[in-house]
């Protein structure tokens, strides 16, 4: 049975247009589908919300690092690359018991809905079990999300005991998250494997090699950081020559609707790889002001016609709300 709501709804269709629908009729389907919108009379409806209610759609996090939430809000005392072997990678490491996985999952996935994310971008962690078993917890709870199971085996860029053990392996492990997420039941619709080099530091170039040809065997999603820090964009430049971006896309790996985190330090030159390449960014500005030493430049790049969502970057970012990445990206 189809169930009516009477409500005012705040909506933005697209870029730069608001819409005001007052006093609006919204009938949904059994499988929670907009079946129709019209101005309200008279008729009886199933939920009146009121005069001082508004609508809004469901709000979607571009980057979230669910193996970081048990550390939301602490450790940021340190820059990124420390911050990283101090804090992030102990805590993520913790995720090959899969209990514990689960017991976060069920505790993230439920607080971001409640917070108004409907659609989240995910960073698993390493672990195939515990990955797997975020992408069930999406289903579970019924928020829509790419999952993605973390590559990531640079002997220098990670410590021995949180990385793969080699390119094989990262891509093979990577390969077999894109088939068991696709495999739930459940999933088709709802979750979907994204492909996840952690960022160039943290991997060899024949992972990022592996990882590009994933993507287009499997036709899988890609996700990445991408300029993100002075500490990372110097860090790539030294290793390969070039820009970040530059170099993802030597790799395959800057492509239709790839996510690519950051991208605080972009040159021009990289913002029309981006564009051309049909590619988007996940603006996290909160996390920004800890981590980048740059602000990401939204007004310019939307207006160049970068495609760009906003994310919280957990626990990078202290807030889990979309909301208060509003107010900080403004
Ligand atoms: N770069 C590589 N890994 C991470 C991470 O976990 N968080 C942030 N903010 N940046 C990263
Ligand atoms: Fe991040």
């Amino acid at each position: 049975m189809n169930q009516t709501i009477r409500v005012t709804i705040l909506q933005a269709p697209t870029a730069g247009v608001i819409e005001v629908l007052e006093d609006t009729v919204i009938e949904v389907s059994d499988q929670g589908m907009i079946e129709s919108l019209a101005p309200a009379t008279d008729q009886r409806v199933d939920l009146a919300l009121g005069q001082d209610v508004v609508l809004l759609p469901g709000l979607i996090d571009t980057h979230v690092h669910a193996p970081q939430w048990p550390q939301l809000g602490t450790g940021l005392d340190l820059p990124l690359d420390q911050w990283l072997l101090e804090y992030t990678f102990p805590l993520e490491a913790r995720f090959a018991d899969l209990a514990f996985a689960v017991s976060v999952w069920d505790s993230l996935v439920p607080a971001l809905l409640a917070g108004g994310t409907t659609t989240a971008v995910y960073y698993g962690s390493v672990h195939d079990a515990a990955t797997t078993a975020l992408a069930q917890a999406c289903i579970i709870h019924g928020q829509r999300a790419f999952v993605g199971r973390v590559a990531m085996d640079h002997p220098q860029g990670t410590p021995e005991w949180y990385r793969d053990a080699d390119p094989a392996a990262a891509v093979a492990a990577s390969h077999r998250s894109v088939e068991a997420i696709r495999a739930l039941p459940g999933a088709s619709g709802l979750v979907e494997p994204v492909i996840t080099p952690r960022f160039i530091p943290a991997c060899t170039d024949a992972t990022l090699e592996g990882l590009g040809e994933l993507a287009d065997a499997t036709g899988a999603l890609v996700q990445t950081h991408c300029a993100e820090s002075d500490w990372e964009s110097d860090y790539v430049l030294d290793r390969h020559g070039c820009t970040d971006a530059r170099s993802l896309e030597s790799f395959g790996l800057v492509r239709d609707h790839a996510v690519l985190a950051h991208a605080t330090h972009l040159t021009d030159d990289d913002r029309i790889t981006l564009i051309e390449r049909g590619a988007g960014v996940a603006h996290c500005p909160l996390s920004n002001s800890y981590f980048a030493n740059a602000v990401f430049p939204a007004r310019r790049n939307l207006d160049a016609g970068l495609r760009i969502g906003l994310g919280t970057d957990i626990a990078g970012g202290s807030e889990p709300s979309l909301l208060t990445q509003c107010e900080h990206a403004v």
